[in-house]
């Protein structure tokens, strides 16, 4: 019988790890979740693994050296899946160095630590060893209508704190291939929305604002377009190139689903009024506010050499997502509840206080 395969997974407590997490779970697959539980980080995300001798959680940073050391000598993963980051674009406008910190620092010990312990592998493990960076389609920069869309070879051109350490992340993990040789993947995807998303971000906060009769802050005009990708299509994409994508390859994911904000926003509305009609029509909520300083007009994504390459295709319509999406945050109020802590209340104060 064949060894189960092992993943350490970072950062797998957040939104996107955590899917990333169950998803590997359910294909067999053992996992070694490091996770530092920064406010983005939830163990109630993994709250059905919780008696699985298969998922080994570890609260820890990526930067802390000795600790990746000694999770690779002990465990011997087949893979490292990079998930671990300060994710939001506001957050790093206000404090640009907590992003340089995880994002850029992190990354680079991580590598440094994963180098070493690769290189003294034996051949076979040495060859099909995998160290999988997630990054985003921020790393770009930003499009105007009618451009064409981002791909593998489109020169980086960062525009926010959080692009820019996303971006110095992706340069590191290239550059650890060219340079040493370890077997990296990168991937960049477009926005991804779905079950368990910190209420920061535009969908989840919109949901849980429309519910409680609170203002719908949309920054600008509401024109900027976003490309929208279901949390789950991005984590059978990352599976994807993990088990056939070729090393030292960026792949880009997406979800052909471009909308601008105001529509997203008020498709959500719709959708709420059907869930849960009430009298007043959610849409009402919707105001216009002070915008994000340095706002990204577009992204869009080619993914055409994931499709042809690798033959991955979205599960999710944008439409159907959205709805499913709606009647999880309504399905699970108690998980809602305990993510608006005092710290999340302090943040809103922080992010939209000042936005008129
Ligand atoms: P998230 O903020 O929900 O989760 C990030 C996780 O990383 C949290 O659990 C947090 O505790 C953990 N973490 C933060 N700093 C850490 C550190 N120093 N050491 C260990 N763990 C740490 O973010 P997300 O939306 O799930 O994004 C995950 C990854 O995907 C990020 O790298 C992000 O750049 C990328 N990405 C996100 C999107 C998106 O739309 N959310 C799209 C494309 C790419
Ligand atoms: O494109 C991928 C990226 O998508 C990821 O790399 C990031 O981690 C993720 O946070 C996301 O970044 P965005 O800045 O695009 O996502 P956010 O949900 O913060 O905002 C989406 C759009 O909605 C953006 O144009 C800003 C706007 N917005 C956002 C918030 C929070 C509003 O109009 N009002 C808001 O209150």
């Amino acid at each position: 019988m064949s060894k189960q395969q092992c993943l350490l997974v970072t950062g797998g407590a957040g939104f996107i790890g955590s899917c990333f997490v169950l998803q590997s779970r359910q294909r067999g697959l053992r996992v070694i979740n490091l996770d530092k539980l920064t406010y983005a980080g939830n163990l109630e995300n993994l709250a059905s693994l919780s008696s699985d001798p298969d998922h080994i959680f570890v609260q820890g940073d990526i930067g802390n050296a000795e600790l990746i050391q000694w999770l690779l000598g002990h465990y011997e993963p087949d893979a490292v899946v990079n998930f671990a980051a300060e994710s939001h674009v506001d957050r790093s406008i206000l404090d640009p160095e907590a992003f340089v910190r995880t994002n850029v620092l992190g990354t680079s010990t991580l590598l440094r630590v994963v180098k070493n312990w690769w290189s003294c592998l034996d051949d076979a493990k040495r060859a099909s060893f995998r160290f999988l960076h997630i990054s985003t389609d921020e790393v770009f920069g930003a499009l105007q209508p009618g451009d064409p869309a981002f791909c593998e070879t489109t020169p980086y051109s960062p525009n926010s704190p959080y692009s820019a350490s996303k971006a110095a992340s992706d340069h590191l993990v290239r550059a650890f291939h060219e340079t040493y040789g370890l077997p990296v993947l990168i991937t960049n995807c477009s926005n991804n929305y779905g079950p368990r998303q910190f209420p920061e971000k535009l969908i989840s906060l919109m949901i849980l604002n429309a519910l409680e009769g609170k203002p719908l802050p949309v920054y600008g005009t509401g024109s900027n377009i976003r490309d929208w990708l279901h949390v789950e299509d991005h984590c059978a994409a990352i599976a994807l190139v993990l088990e056939q994508g070729r090393t030292g390859e960026s792949y880009n994911i997406g979800g052909h689903s471009e909308r601008t904000n105001l529509e997203v926003v008020q498709t959500l509305c719709a959708i709420l009024q059907e869930e849960v009609p009430c009298e007043r029509r959610y849409a009402d909520q919707i105001r216009f506010v002070t915008d994000r300083p340095g706002h990204d007009f577009r992204y869009a994504i080619d993914c055409r050499k994931l499709e042809q390459e690798l033959g991955w295709k979205p599960v999710h319509s944008f439409a159907s997502g959205l709805k499913e999406t709606v009647r999880w945050y309504l399905a699970h109020r108690e998980w809602v509840e305990h993510v608006r802590s005092g710290a999340y209340r302090d943040w809103m104060v922080r992010n939209y206080a000042d936005r008129v």
